[in-house]
């Protein structure tokens, strides 16, 4: 049974219907985290950010027609009062859906008011993000057009730059590779800068960073690598699922509390490397709005009677990628977040 949308010649499954129309509110949920973080950008104040974006983006999907549950989330029961991994969200009328957040990505970006800071979520049938504790994860990422398996996770950083430079018909001084600035990195930057590839560092930030890849020609970035929150690992993965590109993830769990704690999860194999489309499966739906200014949207803008705010939609199914431009009054007027 198809449900016919406003244009007749186009017939859209209800399911169908349901996940299009929750894309819009979505947005409305990172936009409201945003707005809520940004109030706190450049006040030195980390946790009291963190704190305002998760109140929001908790309040906002408690009004959302669906019944979801917190795969990826600020933490584990104990030790995160709200958005836990585990947690119920929604009013529970609709289907069921995982769900990962990252109310604040970059908490000391919007502390220091740099740029680079989002409010990030994603969405998916239940049973497809992939539920994992709060730990470490080596990433490895590129973007569209490439064979697959031109890079992996298990060979060495050297390996995979030569072969996306064969690959990309570039020598590899010419490839480009996003790490995250890390005393832990020191060994793979240096091994990365043999093979005459640079190396772009952040100093947070690496689900825009893993994106990135997938914008080559506007961010010069042909390659990610290195160990990042495993929970922007999954937000990373949905997000490149959407625009094409290739990712690999693999849990660090090198204690045996976190491998007691992964496998309470569903992780059987402690070891195992997660392909993108096992971190993220299905139809997924992921937004994020910016709180600072970046490469990938700009930031939350008071101008008084107007908030302004700018959010990137992606979408699995049809890979469309929309990019909405919202102006709240309301919300400048009452301060509703
Ligand atoms: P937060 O917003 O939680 O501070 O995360 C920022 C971030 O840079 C992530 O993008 C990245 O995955 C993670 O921190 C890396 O962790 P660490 O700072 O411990 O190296």
């Amino acid at each position: 049974m198809m449900a016919a949308t406003q244009d007749s010649n186009i017939h859209v499954p209800p399911k169908e219907v349901i996940e299009r129309i929750l894309s819009m509110e979505l947005v409305r949920v990172t936009e409201r985290a945003a707005v809520s973080a940004a109030r706190w950008r450049g006040r030195g104040d980390e946790k009291a950010a963190d704190q305002a974006a998760v109140d929001a983006m908790r309040r906002e999907l408690n009004k959302l027609p669906i019944d979801g549950r917190i795969v990826i989330g600020e933490g584990e029961r104990d030790e995160a009062p709200m958005l836990f991994i585990g947690e119920k969200v929604g009013n529970g009328s609709g289907p069921k859906v995982d769900i990962a957040v990252d109310p604040l990505e970059g908490t000391t970006l919007c502390a220091k008011d740099m740029p680079g800071a989002i409010a990030v979520m994603a969405m998916a049938p239940a049973g497809s993000l992939l539920y994992a504790p709060d730990v470490y994860m080596d990433k490895i990422a590129i973007g569209p057009g490439y064979a697959k398996g031109v890079v992996d996770l298990d060979a060495t950083p050297i390996d995979n730059v030569q072969s996306l430079a064969k690959a990309k018909g570039v020598k590899p001084n010419e490839i480009n590779v996003l790490i995250l600035d890390r005393p832990r990195h020191a060994g793979l930057i240096e091994a990365v800068r043999s093979t005459g590839a640079s190396v772009r560092l952040i100093t947070d930030g690496d689900v825009a960073g893993v994106i990135f890849t997938a914008m080559q020609s506007f961010t010069g970035i042909d390659l990610y690598l290195g160990s990042g929150g495993a929970p922007e690992g999954v937000l990373a993965a949905a997000a490149l699922r959407c625009v094409g590109g290739q990712m690999q993830g693999r849990l660090i769990l090198d204690t045996q509390a976190k491998i007691d704690r992964a496998r309470g999860m569903g992780v059987a194999d402690p070891k195992r490397k997660y392909d993108m489309a096992e971190l993220a499966s299905d139809d997924v739906i992921v937004s994020a709005t910016g709180v600072t200014d970046g490469a990938l949207m700009h930031g939350v803008r008071f101008h008084g009677e107007v908030i302004e705010t700018e959010t990137i939609v992606y979408r699995s199914i049809t890979g469309t990628v929309r990019r909405i431009h919202g102006e709240h009054r309301e919300l400048a007027k009452f301060r509703l977040d």
